[in-house]
């Protein structure tokens, strides 16, 4: 036998599985056991999780757990810091006064609000939206580590002092970092204010506004990665 007709080649790969599935008395796979789940199925599966979670004790007042809003191929991922009273009851981030902001800033950076994607550190509410406490941030932060791996965003802007310190740690002073571009788990991050902080200190609104000018000279700078394919009839193209 000469070599090329040893080697391994992904048909002759193909054909020994079947062979060894077969000895096995395997006689049928099912058609979808070869398709890596796509992300929106990924990103199910997250939410599925986080509306069973008990892992601090904010379930117990919670009316929705609050995942996320937006696309699952978004090139840029908002990270607020947790939901208040209207995201509690419809179960969708920044949907209250707060998040009118957030839609309207989206806007004026030339995107639509649905082609991002929008997360908070936490994903219950605190009651009374106080500020969350360490252990919740603590207990919550996987999930939102997940979200982050699962849509690897080109570009991550975080809300306000809960998220930066969150995503870069406790010391970090939300005036200092703001408007400078952070790295996490090799994406670029970058601070700002909290839309709710905008909207007691409208004269913040320029630094802010640098800022997202700043979010989007690094998207367009960066390649649009390949969209997502694995998803047979999900979204082919990623606009953000
Ligand atoms: N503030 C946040 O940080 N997140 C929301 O979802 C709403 C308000």
């Amino acid at each position: 036998q000469s070599m090329s007709e040893n080697r391994r080649t992904p048909l002759r790969a193909f054909k020994q599985h079947l062979e060894g599935l077969s000895a096995l008395g395997v006689t049928a796979v099912p058609r979808e056991a070869h398709r890596a789940p796509s992300k929106t199925e990924r990103l199910g599966a997250l939410a599925h999780e986080v509306e069973r979670c008990r892992r601090c004790p904010l379930y117990r007042t919670r009316t929705h757990a609050v995942v996320s809003d937006g696309s699952s191929n978004a090139r840029l991922m908002f990270i607020g810091e947790a939901p208040g009273r209207d995201e509690d009851l419809q179960g969708k981030p920044f949907v209250g006064a707060a998040g009118q902001l957030l839609t309207k800033m989206i806007q004026a950076m030339g995107l639509r609000r649905e082609d991002v994607y929008i997360c908070n550190v936490l994903k219950d509410r605190p009651p009374g939206n106080r500020t969350p406490e360490p252990d919740e941030v603590e207990a919550c932060l996987p999930f939102l580590r997940e979200q982050i791996a699962i849509v690897r965003p080109s570009v991550i802007c975080v809300l306000g002092a809960v998220a930066a310190k969150a995503m870069l740690g406790p010391h970090v002073a939300i005036t200092k970092i703001r408007g400078s571009v952070c790295e996490y788990e090799g994406i670029s991050l970058v601070p700002t204010f909290h839309p709710a902080y905008l909207l007691r200190n409208p004269d913040a609104k320029k630094f802010a506004w640098a800022d997202l000018k700043l979010v989007k000279k690094i998207l367009g700078n960066k390649q649009p990665r390949p969209a997502d394919r694995s998803s047979r009839g999900g979204q082919a193209t990623s606009n953000t």
